[in-house]
């Protein structure tokens, strides 16, 4: 049982003890409704207080039992909040640190609630795809009005609890340790006469209801795009204004039909997927870290430069280095570019960016990194390059510091094998800007030390990145998929599609950017290199040629002024090109290809399934250790639509079965040989299993 009970002295202390934050699964339900029979039962306890153990009073409805048999098994969190709510005897709740969701419920189903000053007080339901189920949108307006309750609701933002000091959601703030003061607080209740008051029996008052209730839904259905949530949330608030019983059948009714739309599903899902992303198969929890007080980064370029930034943000020393002082002056004054205009939108003090800015020192020696803890390397794309500072970094690196590359296509286990420490060498893959998107792909090499993984992982979640482990390949997890991904969005365009209608069609699937916008912001001159090598290495492997047309045009993308798009000076938009057409339909004819109308669903269908095969590739090889951390890659790095959960899980609502058939399809139409279904994908579809089952 995850409750424990104990009374002493008239007082009954009901102990939610299910780490890590006491979510409120069957088990600890069942605790605390034993705890509450037990203490009504025994006529020697006068009050119950309600507490929980270890780092949180709860952080709600257990998410890892949505979805099982377990989550809607009696006694619901529903029937717990009645039993307590329904008590004789007064029931108060210390709440510390965390009360979210059902948590803060369950506390509002108590007749007091007594709490420690700086507990984040939230209903995060809504970054769940959900509205809170258990009372918690009738009965917060009750207590802090229906307006602040609302923002709460449809935000999901944590509040300090010392700001609702002056609201009926706190009988008392305690100063110092709140258990204490709660069983103070209970012994005093429960010798007051009268009955104990319930939070149900409050009137939510509000001027003009309606007027505000309109105006929020307007604001949030500009701004909820596809997610369901924010509006029902909005309409079980209005229904507290109803008899409190209708209220709480609205509450459900809303409760259980987004329980069910795949858009929580994913939502939940990705919850998941990024506490999973940490958890590395082979690396134990408790495997020892290094210490990461200093770090050094090698070359002040567009990604030396995004890099350092998020060292500086987490108060990390940073040291970059260069091979001349003008790139380095340049690096500066990017990073310190960058800081000025967070600070003229507001998102920065002027003395924060001086902070940051006093953290950062240069250098061209490499006498001066030597004592950091890390070292970032961030030179050119060669691996003569990376050979010569890999080398020097071996020669002038203290002993136990971690020697990573963000290189974005060489071989980690290659750049490791030019030092005398492959066990210290890691690949650190950001994504540009660096200093702006989430992702971050671990490289791990054959060598590379599970310290050095565990420490890199760690430093990930400090640096507030999606930290994430990919093994050795081309690619890495993202990469690799993209480029099946573009093959196919080029293979479009010698069938029958134009750049517009392929972005148009991914973006209404709901991708942040279609293909050719992407690779024109990227730069085309990349791929082109890609496929230069490519053509080399792997003289087989069929794309369009309508890239390397558009690269000889000089059509390199916004940087060039043309890609795929035209472009006007100042303006980032992309306005489909004429010439770039005429080229991709004079290319069809010069292929001798008649070209087709494609629809929107097969584009969809050719793109998206495209990074489920190759996925399905990467995890079979293990590269990926899991699906959900593909899901996370392309979640965070790539664009993928949130509400669909990420590529893998996509293809598990869809059905393995069903994507495979598809492919199959594809494998017989134009360029075929691209379509091979993975065995992975095959096998999971024929025991009819899904990637994240
Ligand atoms: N149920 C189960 N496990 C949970 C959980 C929950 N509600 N909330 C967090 N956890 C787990 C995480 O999965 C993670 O597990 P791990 O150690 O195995 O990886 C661990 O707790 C720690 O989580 P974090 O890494 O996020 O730790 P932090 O200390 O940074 O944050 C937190 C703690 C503020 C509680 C944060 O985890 C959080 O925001 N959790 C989500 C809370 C939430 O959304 N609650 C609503 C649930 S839905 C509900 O209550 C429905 C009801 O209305 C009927
Ligand atoms: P960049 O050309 O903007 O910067 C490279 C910098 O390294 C230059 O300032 C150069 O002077 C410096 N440099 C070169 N050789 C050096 C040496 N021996 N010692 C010290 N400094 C040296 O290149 P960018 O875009 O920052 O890329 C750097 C690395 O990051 C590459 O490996 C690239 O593949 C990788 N990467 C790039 C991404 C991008 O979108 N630009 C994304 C992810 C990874």
């Amino acid at each position: 049982m995850t409750a424990q009970y104990q009374s002493h002295d008239g007082i009954a202390v009901i102990t939610l003890d299910n780490p890590p934050v006491n979510g409120l699964g069957h088990s600890t339900r069942v605790g605390i409704v034993e705890g509450m029979t037990r203490a009504l039962d025994d006529a020697t306890v006068k009050a119950i207080v309600i507490t929980g153990a270890g780092k949180a009073f709860s952080g709600g409805a257990d998410i890892r039992e949505f979805g099982t048999p377990k989550a809607m098994q009696e006694p619901s969190l529903q029937t717990v909040i009645d039993t307590i709510e329904a008590s004789p005897k007064p029931v108060v709740a210390a709440i510390h640190a965390v009360a979210m969701g059902g948590g803060l419920e369950l506390a509002l189903g108590c007749h007091y609630r007594v709490t420690a000053k700086g507990a984040q007080i939230a209903l995060p339901e809504v970054n769940l795809g959900l509205l809170p189920g258990a009372g918690g949108t009738q009965r917060l307006p009750r207590v802090i009005g229906l307006e602040a309750a609302l923002n709460m609701i449809t935000s999901g933002n944590a509040i300090p609890s010392e700001k609702f000091a002056d609201t009926k959601l706190f009988d008392h703030v305690a100063s110092d340790d709140v258990l204490p003061a709660a069983v103070k607080f209970a012994r005093n209740v429960a010798a007051a006469p009268g009955q104990h008051p319930q939070v149900r029996n409050l009137k939510v008052q509000h001027k003009n209801a309606e007027g505000y209730l309109g105006f929020a839904r307007s604001t949030l259905a500009a701004t909820s795009q596809r997610f369901p949530a924010p509006l029902k949330c909005v309409d079980a608030v209005a229904a507290s204004l109803k008899p409190f019983e209708q209220g709480m059948k609205d509450e459900r009714d809303g409760f259980l039909y987004l329980l069910s739309t795949p858009e929580s599903r994913a939502l939940r899902h990705a919850f998941l997927a990024g506490r999973a992303a940490s958890k590395i198969p082979d690396v134990p929890g408790d495997t020892p870290t290094r210490k990461i007080a200093k770090v050094a980064v090698i070359g002040a370029g567009t990604m030396g430069g995004g890099i350092s930034m998020n060292f500086l943000n987490a108060g990390i020393p940073v040291t970059m280095l260069e091979m001349k002082s003008d790139a380095l002056e340049r690096g500066v004054a990017t990073i310190r570019r960058n800081y000025e205009s967070s600070a003229k939108k507001g998102k920065l003090t002027q003395d924060d960016v001086e902070q940051r800015m006093n953290l950062l020192r240069t250098t061209l020696s490499y006498d001066d990194i030597g004592d950091a803890d890390l070292v970032i390397e961030a030179v050119f794309e060669e691996m003569g390059v990376k050979e010569a500072v890999f080398r020097k970094l071996d020669g002038v690196m203290k002993q136990g510091a971690i020697l990573a590359s963000n290189t974005s296509t060489l071989d980690v286990n290659t750049i490791a094998s030019f030092t005398t420490r492959p066990q210290d060498v890691v690949g650190m893959h950001f994504f540009s800007p660096a200093n702006v998107m989430k992702l971050l792909e671990v490289v791990r090499g054959e060598k590379t030390g599970k310290d050095v993984l565990a420490t890199v992982m760690q430093l990930g979640k400090k640096i507030k990145k999606v930290a994430v482990v990919a093994g050795v390949c081309d690619g890495f997890i993202g990469n690799r998929m993209l480029e099946q991904y573009s093959r196919q969005a080029g293979f479009l365009l010698d069938e029958g599609a134009l750049p517009e209608q392929v972005d148009r069609a991914i973006e209404t699937f709901g991708f942040a950017m279609g293909p050719f916008r992407m690779i024109d912001m990227a730069g085309n001159d990349i791929g082109w290199a890609i496929r230069k090598r490519r053509a080399i290495e792997q003289p087989e492997f069929t794309y369009s040629k309508t890239g390397d047309l558009l690269c000889e045009a000089g059509r390199f993308g916004q940087k060039a002024g043309a890609g795929w798009y035209d472009y006007e000076p100042g303006d980032r938009k992309a306005y489909p090109s004429p010439q770039v057409n005429e080229m991709i339909v004079r290319h069809s004819k010069d292929l001798g290809i008649a070209r087709r109308k494609i629809s929107d669903a097969e584009i969809v269908e050719r793109l998206v399934f495209a990074l489920v095969n190759e996925g399905a590739l990467i995890l079979e090889e293990g590269i990926a250790s899991k699906a959900s951390d593909i899901d996370m890659v392309y979640l965070s790095g790539y664009g993928f639509p949130q509400f669909r959960g990420g590529p893998m899980l996509y293809a598990d609502q869809f059905g393995l079965y069903n994507v495979a058939q598809a492919i199959q399809r594809c494998a017989k139409g134009y360029r075929g040989e691209a379509w091979q279904v993975a065995p992975l994908l095959q096998k999971l579809a024929d025991e009819g299993k899904g990637f994240n089952d």
